[in-house]
């Protein structure tokens, strides 16, 4: 066994449900795809969901992630991957993970915030300074893997996290200045801080399914949503918001989530092949992250007209700069990421150039710095 930690689940009579919940994978799989363990030689089919289409950087990291684990443990075990939440949306996929009935999903961290309250600190408005300096802390590793076991005790457990950039508001209207954001409806993730963030911006917040965001834009039951740019494209929320505008209130990265005891029943050498697989994916995602921003940005200007603002975004932070504090106070297991995120802002504030940083990559002063 390669890990410290027993398993032992919430509640035993999920194992019912779990069972209940297999069935139907199976039946669905057998329908769609390939079938369950009789349709594949006996191999352990290993399933993953996601909420993105197959262009989307995730699935690209994914089917590295299938290709990896394949050519090393391919007598074993085949990968599934089910993208577009065909196995249910985030919350749904989650749960389905934790019972064990697929086996990983990827979801942002604001999704696990009902299972473990340390991840309400990515939900934080402005917690780093830069996207460089949110990358450079989640690839570090040995500190992350402090905060993917936490979610051990409800059967879950992190192996590795996805780049999803920075999160925006886009609404049918420009949004200029946070007095923009007075009155309008805007969907955020099932995340009770990003619903607090939210109406601390001044609008009303409607957490919902992404997959929802479309049609609900569309049919005016919101005004608007805050995402990163692909959601534009990748899920053609172009087509019913023309106006993005660049506040970047949050960076919120999607983890890679697996059924905790999976995880621990695999050998020693077997989840070495999986973390290895996990790290390469997120390389591999990490780069078709850069590359599809950038298609996104022009497909969505040129081809959907959207029309991307730049804001002032230090009156946005202005806005929210309380809740770091709040948010801190009222929840003891963050206080201590908290305090090491300041730290990584403030060495990058020291060694920051002269230079204007690109608008995009460079978000805010760091709590106590000047605003250029
Ligand atoms: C991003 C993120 C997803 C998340 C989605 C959302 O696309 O990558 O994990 O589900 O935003 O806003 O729901």
């Amino acid at each position: 066994m390669w890990k410290r930690k027993n398993y032992s689940m919430e509640a035993a009579g999920c194992w019912l449900l779990t069972v209940c919940l297999l069935l139907a994978v199976c039946l669905f799989s057998a329908a769609t795809l390939s079938g369950c363990a009789s349709a594949t030689g006996g191999k352990r089919i290993v399933r993953i969901s996601h909420g993105q289409s197959e262009e989307h950087p995730e699935h690209i990291g994914l089917l590295a992630f299938k290709n990896y684990v394949e050519e090393r443990l391919g007598d074993r075990y085949e990968v599934q991957i089910y993208p577009n939440e065909i196995l249910g949306a985030a919350q749904k996929a989650i749960e389905l993970t934790q019972t064990g009935a697929i086996d990983f999903v990827v979801a942002g961290t604001a999704n696990l915030e009902t299972f473990d309250k340390t991840y309400e600190i990515f939900s934080m408005p402005y917690l780093f300074r830069s996207e460089e300096i949110y990358q450079n802390f989640m690839n570090n590793r040995e500190y992350m893997e402090t905060i993917y076991t936490s979610t051990d005790e409800s059967g879950l457990e992190v192996l590795t996290w996805y780049n999803a950039g920075t999160r925006n508001f886009y609404a049918k209207k420009p949004i200029r200045t946070p007095e923009d954001l007075r009155g309008l409806k805007i969907r955020v993730q099932q995340s009770p801080a990003s619903v607090n963030m939210v109406k601390t911006f001044g609008a009303a917040a409607s957490p919902m399914g992404f997959g929802e965001v479309y049609t609900a834009i569309q049919q005016g039951v919101i005004d608007g949503a805050e995402n990163n740019e692909l959601a534009l494209t990748n899920n053609k929320h172009g087509e019913v918001a023309k106006y993005f505008s660049y506040d970047m209130h949050q960076m919120v990265p999607d983890m890679l989530i697996g059924n905790l005891r999976f995880l621990q029943g695999l050998s020693a050498e077997e989840f070495a092949v999986f973390r290895d697989a996990a790290i390469l994916s997120t390389q591999v995602e990490m780069e078709a992250w850069e590359q599809g921003v950038e298609a996104a940005k022009q497909t969505a200007a040129r081809d959907m007209g959207v029309e991307f603002i730049q804001v002032d975004v230090t009156q946005f932070q202005d806005k929210v700069r309380g809740l770091q504090a709040e948010m801190v106070e009222k929840n003891p297991k963050i206080g201590a990421i908290y305090e090491r995120a300041q730290s990584a802002n403030q060495s990058a504030n020291q060694s920051a150039p002269e230079t204007d940083p690109e608008p995009h990559s460079s978000i805010a002063p760091a709590e106590g710095g000047k605003t250029s």
